[in-house]
């Protein structure tokens, strides 16, 4: 039995979604780490849904006795075996080639499901081929006010619906596009600028740079018009113009409403920060609430998902699912929003990571963490059950532990 493993190299494989980070920083160019990785204007609120989670501390009890700890769930219907969700990330073809199909696909070997993004690199077809379970569809809602004012969204809720998608997240945090001047400095604007120098940092990444241009998922496959070639530059610019165009500010809670007339599936609203928008929507008939502020890639100095959490999940929990996104890259990150009152969380950035690094392996890996960081939190924490986590959980970073019964 030998004692010692040798290994040429001492250097170990990705351990944390921030060691595949710092992979996939250098496995993709500049102008695709700004759009992966930046957010708007100041980045206040990106770097506000981290901090928010430095503030809390949490509990331990031990000798609980406790055997095991059960992470599996329910989310909108569908049994997972952990409540973490992918978010919709559009254009996830420029992080890896397999994009949102490679996603779905590590969500289901991890157990999971993924939330497909209305401007996918793949379509809702293709997905839906290449994956066993029904995942989730996420709408961006275009108002076509010249043909009549849903009949562009109506047409792709039924293309998902025959599809076989099981549950439909309406975005409703992006009425015009966020400022992102990170990623405009870096050439990623509408249209997209190449200059030599840029062409040369996408050349030196020459595994990306070569399935790049052999895969061809530039474009957003669910908005090409009928007859339009898949592939090359022409179409990814109309179909990225036509994205711009699908965020419309006159879109109000009556097209929310006809949503939930027209979709008999679970129905979710993303891009809820605000008790009384969750209150409204769950009397309009929705299924759940996704507390996000699109990872700080659109209203700048918005509050960070986790402090708006509470009292979301006050005001509509028991009678809505409550998910959170935004800024969660540790297991203890998951406890804690579930101990604020949520009952699944999503990510975005972290398994784009994994893809950009490692394909869908490594977007399997980085969900594997998570789950295995969040195993061994509740276990060390004393907890079997997700629904045993409440705030009673959770101390005020910095804050002595209350003094009971003196
Ligand atoms: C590159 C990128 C693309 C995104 N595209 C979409 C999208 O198409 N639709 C959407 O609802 N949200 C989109 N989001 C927001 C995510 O769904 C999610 O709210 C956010 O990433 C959560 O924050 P996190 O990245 O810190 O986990 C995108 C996020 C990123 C990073």
């Amino acid at each position: 039995m030998p004692v010692f493993r040798y290994k040429l190299s001492s250097r170990p494989g990705p351990l944390t979604v921030e060691d595949y980070r710092a992979r996939a920083r250098r496995a993709v160019p500049d102008m695709v780490w700004a759009y992966v990785d930046y957010g708007a204007e100041s980045m206040t609120t990106m770097d506000a849904n981290r901090a928010a989670f430095d503030r809390y501390m949490l509990k331990s009890k031990v000798l609980t006795g406790h055997e095991a700890t059960d992470l599996t769930t329910t989310l909108a219907g569908q049994d997972i075996s952990v409540p973490i969700l992918l978010a919709p990330t559009g254009a996830a073809g420029l992080s890896h080639w397999t994009g949102e199909l490679g996603a779905a696909q590590a969500a289901e070997r991890a157990g999971t499901l993924s939330i497909v993004s209305t401007a996918a690199s793949y379509s809702f077809e293709e997905i839906a081929a290449g994956t066993e379970r029904g995942h989730f569809f996420q709408l961006y809602p275009w108002a076509d006010l010249t043909t009549g004012r849903h009949d562009l969204t109506h047409a792709m809720m039924k293309r998902v619906e025959h599809a076989g998608y099981s549950g439909m997240f309406v975005t409703v945090d992006v009425p015009t596009h966020g400022n992102r001047e990170s990623e405009q400095k870096r050439g990623m604007g509408n249209p997209p600028v190449l200059t030599p120098k840029r062409v040369l940092d996408a050349a030196l990444r020459p595994k990306w740079w070569a399935a790049f241009l052999k895969h061809q998922r530039m474009s957003l496959r669910n908005l090409i018009d009928p007859g339009e070639r898949a592939g090359g530059a022409r179409t990814a610019m109309k179909t990225l113009s036509r994205q711009f165009r699908m965020m419309r500010p006159e879109l109000n809670w009556d097209d929310f409403a006809w949503m939930r007339e027209n979709w008999d599936g679970p129905l979710y609203i993303k891009g809820v920060l605000d008790a009384d928008d969750a209150e409204r929507a769950v009397g309009l008939g929705a299924d759940g609430v996704v507390v996000s502020n699109h990872g700080g890639r659109q209203l700048d100095c918005a509050v960070a998902a986790l402090d708006a959490l509470p009292a979301i999940a006050d005001r509509v929990g028991g009678r809505a699912e409550v998910l959170l996104d935004g800024g969660i890259r540790r297991g203890t990150d998951i406890v804690k929003a579930l101990c604020l009152g949520a009952d699944g969380v999503c990510i975005g950035r972290p398994y784009l990571y994994g893809l950009a690094a490692a394909g869908p392996d490594g977007a399997r890996h980085v969900v594997e963490i998570l789950k295995s960081e969040m195993r061994r939190a509740m276990t060390l924490m004393g907890v079997a059950n997700l629904d045993d986590l409440d705030a009673s959980w959770l101390i005020p970073a910095g804050a002595p532990v209350p003094i009971v019964g003196r």
